[in-house]
C-alpha cells in the first residue's frame, strides 16, 4: 500500500492524478478515502458505496431512533471548516452532515479574521487546525493546496483526513460526488445511469465542478458527454485528454436547444466572472444562446433532468423550477447525505451504520 510519508512532496505533485489515489486512501480499510481531494480517487465501486450509504444515513435521519444513534457515532470527533473562498451550499452542508453524525465543528471563512492576518502562511494556519481538530474541510483559490497541506499532515505528528471543498478551477470532489448521486437515484427506477447522455453548459473552462463531473461519469459504462458553451468558455483540453484516453464518446456543440432535445440529464453552470484576468471580461462573452427556459424546457425529453451545482444566476429561468425535472433544489440536499456519507466513511463507519436494524 502506497504511503504519503513514503514519498516526498515533488514527486508526488508530480504523478498523474489516478496515480495519487492509493496514496490519499486509508491503508486500514479496502477501497475507502482518507484524504478527498481528486475526483480520480473514485472509482464505480466506490461510487455506489457511498450512494448506498447516504441513502441509508437519509432513511436512518427520518426517525428519532436513527437520527440518535448517527449521533452517536462521532462526538469524540471535531472537524475544521477552513472556507477561504464564498460558500453556501458546500459550507452549510458539510456542517450539517457534521452534526447528522455527532462531531463538533469550527470555522474560518475570512482568512482576515485570523492570523493570515498577521502574516501567517497558510500552511502553518492550517497546521494550527490539525492541533485541535480531527479532520479539516477546506476550500481554497490555489490549485493544489489541499493536496498540499494533505501531504504535510501526513507527514506531520498530527495525520488527520482533508476534504477539498473545492480548490482553484481545478476540482471540487464532493460536488461531483452528489452530482453522480443525484444521477444515480434520478434513473434508479429508469434503468440505471449506463448509456445515457449527460450534457454540460455554460462555463465550461473555468467550472470546477464540470472538471470533477465529466471524469466520475466516465466510471459508467456508455455514457456520452457533450459539451455547449460560448467558444472562449468550451471545456479545456485536459477534461476531453481524459474522455480520449478512456474512450468515451463526446461531443462540442453550440446548440444548446438541440443538445437539450437528446439529453437524459442537462448540467448548467454559470459564467465564473470571479477568475476573469482582467475586469468585464466575462461581460463582453455573448451568452445568450447558452441560457436554459420555457423553451428548453419543452425540448427536454420526459426523462429527462435539469442539473445546476448552484449559485445561479440567470441561465436557467426561475420558471423552469417547479418542473418535476428541475432536480437542482434536491440534488443541494443530496450534498448533505453524500457528504455525511463520506465523513462516516472516512471516519470508518459504513460497515456499522449499514448494519444497523439488521
Ligand atoms: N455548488 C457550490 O459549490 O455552491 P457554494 O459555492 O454555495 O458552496
Amino acid at each position: 500500500m502506497a504511503k504519503l510519508t513514503e514519498i516526498d512532496w515533488d514527486a508526488f505533485e508530480k504523478l498523474p492524478l489516478e496515480a495519487k489515489r492509493p496514496y490519499l486512501a486509508n491503508p486500514e480499510l479496502p477501497n475507502t478515502p482518507y484524504h478527498t481531494l481528486l475526483a480520480q480517487q473514485f472509482d464505480r465501486d466506490l461510487l455506489e458505496r457511498l450512494a448506498a450509504l447516504a441513502n441509508r444515513i437519509r432513511f436512518m435521519a427520518k426517525s428519532k431512533e436513527g437520527a440518535l444513534y448517527l449521533k452517536s457515532l462521532l462526538p469524540h470527533k471535531r472537524a475544521m471548516l477552513y472556507f477561504s473562498q464564498p460558500s453556501s451550499r458546500t459550507f452549510l452542508s458539510h456542517l450539517a452532515a457534521c452534526q447528522i453524525l455527532g462531531l463538533t465543528t469550527g470555522s474560518v471563512r475570512d482568512a482576515a479574521t485570523s492570523s493570515e492576518f498577521k502574516g501567517e502562511s497558510r500552511e502553518d494556519s492550517i497546521r494550527t487546525f490539525s492541533s485541535y481538530f480531527d479532520m479539516i474541510i477546506m476550500r481554497t483559490p490555489e490549485k493544489g493546496l489541499a493536496e498540499q497541506m494533505a501531504w504535510e499532515l501526513s507527514n506531520s505528528d498530527r495525520p488527520i483526513p482533508i476534504l477539498n471543498a473545492g480548490s482553484g478551477k481545478d476540482q471540487h470532489p464532493t460536488q461531483a460526488l452528489l452530482d453522480i448521486y443525484t444521477l444515480l437515484r434520478s434513473f434508479a427506477a429508469k434503468g440505471g445511469l449506463c448509456n445515457r447522455t449527460v450534457t454540460f453548459c455554460g462555463d465550461l473552462l473555468r467550472g470546477r465542478t464540470v472538471r470533477s463531473l465529466s471524469y466520475l461519469l466516465t466510471n459508467f459504462d456508455g455514457i456520452r458527454q457533450v459539451f455547449v458553451a460560448p467558444k472562449e468558455l468550451q471545456v479545456p483540453e485536459d477534461v476531453l485528454d481524459i474522455l480520449r484516453a478512456k474512450g468515451v464518446q463526446y461531443a462540442i456543440s453550440y446548440n444548446l436547444r438541440e443538445a437539450v432535445s437528446l439529453s437524459d440529464a442537462v448540467y448548467m453552470t454559470r459564467i465564473q466572472d470571479e477568475w476573469d484576468n482582467s475586469k468585464g471580461e466575462s461581460a463582453r462573452i455573448d451568452t445568450h444562446l447558452f441560457k436554459f427556459g420555457e423553451d428548453e424546457l419543452k425540448l427536454l425529453p420526459r426523462d429527462g433532468i435539469i442539473m445546476h451545482p448552484l449559485p445561479r444566476r440567470d441561465e436557467i429561468a426561475t420558471c423552469c423550477d417547479h418542473d418535476p425535472r428541475a432536480m437542482y433544489w434536491r440534488q443541494m440536499r443530496n450534498g448533505m447525505w453524500i457528504r455525511s456519507a463520506l465523513i462516516a466513511m472516512t471516519f470508518g463507519f459504513e460497515k456499522q451504520i449499514m448494519c444497523f436494524g439488521a
